[in-house]
């Protein structure tokens, strides 16, 4: 228990959303209160606007300038919050998946005007598989959005999490008066494009007090009465301990571009989120942050896009212990040691080389190949993370060597950029065909983009009418039967493990009726 205090004052989490709700508008009021900076404007958004490959280049190379967008550590009253951040288009939700098993929390944001969107429901998915608690955002209370009792329903319904509100709104859209708050009984005012001052705030500790009328109007205030009467009869206290096990999402609303409604759930956030949490392994036991000796994982490998340096940050995630600049730690999968002489942390938004790091950190490493996804290090022990599944691609295609006298360079680049985890690579079990699955289209443009650039190698790619990836295990000759019988659809992974493609959901459906014995995974851990 050497390092409690400094575990104690971290909260590692990210922020969540479909993209447009809001996310970076939010992180960056965030970083305001936080003091990590001055001035609105100062987040780079990571949008792709038009989906092309250039502009994901453009970001890809404004980042690697500054990786320091990849994690944002500030202090706030106290607590050293580390913020990760995840890429808000479709396409790269794999990153988004990965970088939640980073965190120990998550604040996820909804537009009040569009509610439930696809990719919320995704983030959730994998939210909801590690039991992460949630916090929820109802942003853009500024604009007409649904009535905030047919939002919740919404959202406890598609998104299979009970909520508890501790913000509610007074109107919304040009009519929004603020935000009263359930938990200390005051009334936040709203002032369009006004920052909420302390001066906003009207402490209305009995909602019968006349003051409630004058302040936002008799109809207002009725509602509100209304509103909170019911609220309290449904929802009673929050229990913390409810949140932490990610059964119930305590709800704010607010509108992030008038830094409204944030701070409130800023000062809730370092009272309710949790601390560093233990992490699953491959032995028994779990990590404790608590734990003297040193462990991390890797979720996260950022290439350097300047084909001259193909060096690349790896992003560890401290989970025991204390990392410290220039020992030796155990690499688990390579068996080796290895020691970082200039490892990096993300104050203020600058990277700055550390000396130190407890569990909740994120450390950037300079990695010259050593580096996977999910990789372990520890201070001598064999055991790695779990937890960090792959999950089934949705599409599907052939890679075609254009050029075959760059046959190993194109080798070379397909294992790096599997490594990185920008795709998903799967080559024919017994044979050479080389498959990728991806997430989204502009990840395959990425990867003829980055093959030729990084590593000279030109290729094509032909679509195949895949449905989706299952990881088979089950009796041994039962599974070599099978494999026999369907080759063509079976590949190995990068770890060598078998998959089958089916090519629709009937094939899919017909092979699992017909092998009860075979065992077909949706996701890479099972
Ligand atoms: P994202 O990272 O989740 O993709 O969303 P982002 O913060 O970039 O916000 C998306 C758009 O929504 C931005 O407008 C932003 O200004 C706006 N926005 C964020 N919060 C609020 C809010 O509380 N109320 C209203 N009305 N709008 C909000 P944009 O026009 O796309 O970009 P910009 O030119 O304003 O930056």
């Amino acid at each position: 228990m050497k390092y409690i205090n400094e575990i104690n004052r971290r909260k590692t989490f990210a922020i969540i959303s479909h993209p447009d709700a809001g996310k970076t508008t939010l992180t960056e009021k965030f970083l305001l209160f936080g003091g990590a900076i001055q001035v609105a404007g100062a987040v780079k958004s990571n949008k792709i606007k038009k989906g092309a490959t250039s502009d994901f280049m453009e970001i890809e190379r404004q980042r690697g300038i500054s990786v320091a967008t990849s994690v944002m550590t500030f202090e706030y009253k106290d607590t050293l919050i580390n913020l990760l951040d995840t890429p808000g288009h479709k396409d790269f939700a794999e990153d988004t998946y990965r970088t939640l098993t980073a965190v120990d929390s998550v604040i996820l944001v909804i537009d009040s005007v569009n509610g439930v969107e696809e990719q919320t429901k995704r983030l959730m998915e994998v939210c909801r598989m590690r039991d992460t608690p949630v916090i929820v955002f109802i942003n853009k209370m500024d604009r007409d959005g649904k009535f905030p009792f047919d939002l919740l329903d919404e959202i406890e319904k598609e998104l299979n999490i009970s909520l508890h509100p501790l913000t509610w709104p007074i109107n919304s859209g040009k009519e929004f008066k603020g935000v009263y708050n359930l938990y200390d009984k005051s009334l936040n005012l709203f002032t369009a494009g006004q920052k909420s001052t302390e001066e906003n705030s009207v402490p209305i500790h009995d909602l019968a007090e006349s003051l409630l009328d004058k302040t936002v109007g008799e109809r207002n205030a009725n509602q509100l009465r209304e509103d909170v009467e019911l609220i309290e009869g449904v929802y009673g206290e929050l229990d913390p301990e409810d949140y932490l096990q990610g059964i119930v999402a305590p709800v704010f609303f607010g509108s992030a571009v008038n830094n409204f409604g944030v701070k409130e759930m800023l000062d809730t956030f370092i009272r309710i989120a949790p601390t560093p949490e233990p992490r699953h392994t491959s032995i028994e036991t779990d990590i404790k942050p608590t734990d003297d000796k040193f462990s991390g994982f890797i979720f996260k490998i950022h290439a350097n896009l300047d084909p001259r340096h193909r060096d690349r940050i790896a992003f560890l995630r401290v989970c025991s212990g204390k990392f410290e600049r220039n020992k030796s730690y155990h690499h688990v999968r390579l068996d080796k040691d290895v020691r970082f002489n200039a490892p990096y942390s993300f104050m203020a938004r600058q990277k700055e080389v550390i000396d130190d790091a407890f569990p909740g950190d994120v450390v950037g490493l300079f990695d010259t190949g050593n580096f996977k996804i999910g990789d372990t290090l520890t201070e001598g022990e064999n055991f790695f993370f779990t937890g960090m599944p792959s999950f089934s691609p949705e599409i599907f295609k052939e890679v075609v060597n254009k050029d075959p006298m760059k046959t190993k360079q194109l080798e070379k680049g397909l294992r790096q950029l599997t490594d990185e985890g920008v795709a998903q690579l799967f080559t024919q079990h017994g044979g050479n065909r080389k498959i990728i699955g991806c997430v989204g289209d502009l990840q395959f443009e990425v990867i003829q983009y980055r093959l030729l650039q990084e590593y000279g190698a030109s290729v094509n790619f032909v679509p195949l009418a895949f449905y989706k990836a299952c990881w088979i295990t089950g009796d041994k000759k039962k599974v070599e039967d099978f494999v026999r019988f369907k080759q063509a659809n079976v590949m190995e992974d990068k770890d060598g493990n078998l998959v089958y493609l089916a090519q629709s959901e009937w094939f899919l459906n017909t092979e699992r009726q017909n092998n009860p014995d075979i065992q077909f995974h949706f996701t890479s851990e099972f």
